[in-house]
């Protein structure tokens, strides 16, 4: 199969998903890439989105195990027109959950065809220096792995006679996505708001640059006053990672028990996986 052209769309509040992404993309080697950055609201909004390209690469970070919720209304838009789909998740070390599955089965309801599937390691967006979770990750080992999976997945297509080829038929990754996401539809989505505390913010520190307002992915920080809004926050804290002065904070609710589960999960550094 020759590959020209490629769709890249990502979700990535704090960084972690995009390096990953974008090595798998260098390790691939296509020269025509479009992105689509989920975190503008103005790229979400564009729903019943058409895949031309030759193939599509999706990034999303893992929240609450599972894929971020908010993100339904574009993912189950797409037109995939039976193109090939690289399927990238990025957990912060505690547990990649079954947001893979789930990608895995939204995806191919659109007509897309699964044909390489990595979950990766990022810091967790909860990470602060009194708890570092995954600290420095994608490191350097991670975005090379990255590279590698690229590099592997463009000569399995180049060797590939057409898509009956090179699709990935897995029968568990179906089973539990369709529980996943038929559970997504009815349940909540979370676990940031169990864990932590609305982002703060220290007066005294704060510049009015307005970073905070500008990177946040759901347009959640009022420009004037920055407050923010409790119904729009998903605790992502690209806020507080993007402040220049450090005037934003991330506090954790019942701080004994959330302290002992974060360090407890995420203790053992865990290794990117992959299949093609
Ligand atoms: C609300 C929320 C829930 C999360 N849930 C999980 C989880 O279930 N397992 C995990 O290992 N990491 C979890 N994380 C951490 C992110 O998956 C991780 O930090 C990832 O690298 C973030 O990607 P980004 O830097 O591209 O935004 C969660 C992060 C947030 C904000
Ligand atoms: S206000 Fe909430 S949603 Fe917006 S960047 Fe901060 S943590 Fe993320
Ligand atoms: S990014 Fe930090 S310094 Fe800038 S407005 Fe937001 S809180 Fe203030």
């Amino acid at each position: 199969m020759e590959i020209k052209s490629a769709l890249v769309i990502f979700f990535s509040p704090t960084g972690a998903t995009r390096k990953v992404v974008s090595s798998f993309v260098q390790g691939m080697n296509i020269d025509n890439i479009q992105i689509v950055n989920l975190n503008l609201s103005k790229e979400r909004a564009k729903l019943k989105l058409t895949i031309s390209s030759d193939i599509l690469i999706i990034g999303l970070p893992v929240y609450g195990k599972r894929i971020p919720k908010f993100l339904y209304p574009f993912l189950t838009n797409i037109e995939g027109n039976n193109k090939p789909v690289v399927l990238i998740t990025v957990y912060g070390n505690i547990s990649p959950g079954w947001a893979m599955e789930e990608l895995y089965v939204i995806t191919r309801r659109r007509n897309l065809r699964a044909i390489a599937l990595g979950k990766f390691i990022g810091e967790h967006s909860f990470s602060v220096s009194a708890l570092p979770i995954a600290k420095g990750r994608p490191d350097q080992a991670d975005l090379s792995e990255a590279k590698m999976f690229g590099k592997l997945t463009g000569e399995k297509l180049m060797a590939a006679q057409g898509i009956e080829d090179a699709e990935l038929k897995l029968a568990k990754p179906l089973i539990v996505g369709n529980m996943i996401t038929f559970l997504h539809a009815i349940f909540p989505q979370k676990s940031g708001n169990i864990f932590t505390k609305l982002p703060s913010i220290n007066v005294n520190l704060c510049q009015m640059c307005g970073i905070c307002v500008q990177s946040c992915p759901k347009q959640a920080i009022d420009r004037n006053d920055l407050s923010i809004r409790r119904d729009l926050c998903i605790r992502c804290f690209s806020c507080v990672k993007n402040c220049p002065s450090g005037a934003r904070e991330i506090k954790f609710k019942k701080k004994i028990v959330v302290t002992w589960f974060l360090n407890k999960q995420g203790r053992f550094s865990k290794k990117p996986e992959y299949i093609l």
